[in-house]
């Protein structure tokens, strides 16, 4: 962290002419089960990374708010005072889309200064590790210090989606922001994303000598476009066709009479979302009965859940899968939202090596673009 808090500072330095207020920084995010839960009414647990988003920020004495960073060389530029999350551009959309969000939850954008802001991170950008709810919390944390807003972390959550949602234009859930905002270090976040209650659960790796691998299959995703509504608009159909608010209340002893009212491809996407409802719960129950060696089962269950009935998997996705399966992994499963970006296998410390090298030959055989491999531990959320 201290090369890269180097790094921020120096770009801000060099890009602004002037030196920051101070560093801000978050997670990117592993979900380890519970997917395409989030947004229907459901119950997750992802955990905030080893791997992080800083922001470099200080106040303007004018309304401006500039952005810039290492990740692109379009630096970008609005006024607070004409803010408008359709007319924000490119990736500016992230951190200028919480600027907005943080006025539709309250903020008062006439009267607070205006922002110069440089970003640098360590989150792969696309690989399905929520680099964009990085951003977006390390913003979120910054503009409410600099602009001294009375905001908690579940709000700030909601200040994040909503930019998602309405700047980007990605009808995303509240997981990832949750947890980037909430993460600890060494334990996951069980949250109920009715309530948005959460529990923070002791996920034991670093005991059981376990190592939990990213594998980044190098395969790129979209959320704003697609299949990632396409599935949420079934969700929705499901529910409707069912009589309930959403899917979550739909349970796994109802599953059999769904299947009498709803067509075949609905009544699949309805099963993905209560099936692995019931896996979090009970990953969560064997977690703290049986410690994590025991999980791997749900995360296969999940990933074949996702693969046959919501068909969100891309073959390298399930080979990534298969390969670390094969080599001695307790279980594996795409996390994240699906059509490519990353596998997580939870893996013997001991057969690490075995399972990287089972991995990037099996990718190499079918002549699919070389995957990142590497592990990844629970950390601390947004600070
Ligand atoms: P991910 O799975 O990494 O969240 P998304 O496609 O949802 O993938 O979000 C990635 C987008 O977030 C990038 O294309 C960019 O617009 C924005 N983003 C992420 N990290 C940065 C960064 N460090 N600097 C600028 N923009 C970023
Ligand atoms: C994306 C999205 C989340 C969640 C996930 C699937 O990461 O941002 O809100 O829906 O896909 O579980």
């Amino acid at each position: 962290m201290t090369d890269i808090r180097q790094d921020v500072l120096q770009g801000f330095e060099q890009r602004f002419g002037r030196r920051a207020q101070g560093v801000w920084s978050a997670p990117g995010r592993v979900n380890l089960i519970g997917e395409h839960t989030d947004y229907n009414e459901g119950f997750v647990f992802p955990f905030a990374i080893n791997r992080r988003t800083l922001v470099a920020v200080a106040k303007r004495d004018d309304h401006v708010a500039r952005v810039a960073s290492t990740f692109s060389d379009e630096a970008h530029e609005t006024d607070l005072l004409s803010l408008r999350p359709d007319k924000l551009h490119g990736w500016s959309a992230y951190p200028l889309g919480v600027a907005w969000a943080l006025g539709q939850f309250g903020a008062d954008l006439w009267t607070v200064p205006g922002v110069d802001i440089f970003v640098v991170s360590e989150v792969p950008v696309g690989a399905g590790l929520s680099s964009s709810a990085a951003i977006e919390s390390a913003v979120a944390v910054a503009l409410t210090d600099i602009w001294k807003l009375d905001f908690d972390r579940r709000a700030l959550a909601r200040v994040g989606q909503l930019a998602e949602n309405k700047a980007v234009g990605a009808p995303t859930g509240i997981m990832d922001q949750s947890a980037s905002l909430l993460g600890r270090r060494d334990a996951g976040v069980f949250l109920d994303c009715r309530n948005l209650h959460e529990e923070i659960i002791p996920l034991g790796f670093e005991n059981a000598d376990l190592e939990l691998l990213v594998i980044d299959t190098k395969v790129s995703h979209s959320h704003a476009t697609g299949g990632y509504a396409a599935r949420r608009a079934s969700c929705e159909a499901g529910a409707r066709a069912l009589g309930v608010e959403s899917l979550r209340d739909v349970h796994v002893d109802d599953l059999p009479r769904a299947q009498q009212i709803l067509d075949d491809e609905t009544f699949r996407r309805v099963r993905h979302v209560v099936t692995e409802n019931q896996r979090v719960l009970d990953t969560v129950r064997t977690l703290r009965e049986h410690g994590p060696t025991a999980i791997g089962g749900l995360l296969d269950a999940s990933h074949l859940s996702m693969r046959d009935d919501f068909e969100i998997s891309v073959p390298e996705l399930d080979l990534a899968v298969e390969a670390s399966r094969g080599a001695g992994a307790l279980g594996a499963r795409m996390t994240g939202g699906g059509f490519g970006g990353a596998a997580i296998a939870l893996t013997p410390r001991p057969l690490v090596g075995a399972v990287r090298a089972a991995v990037e030959s099996a990718f190499a055989e079918r002549g699919y673009t070389a995957p990142d491999v590497f592990a990844v531990s629970a950390a601390a959320g947004a600070t």
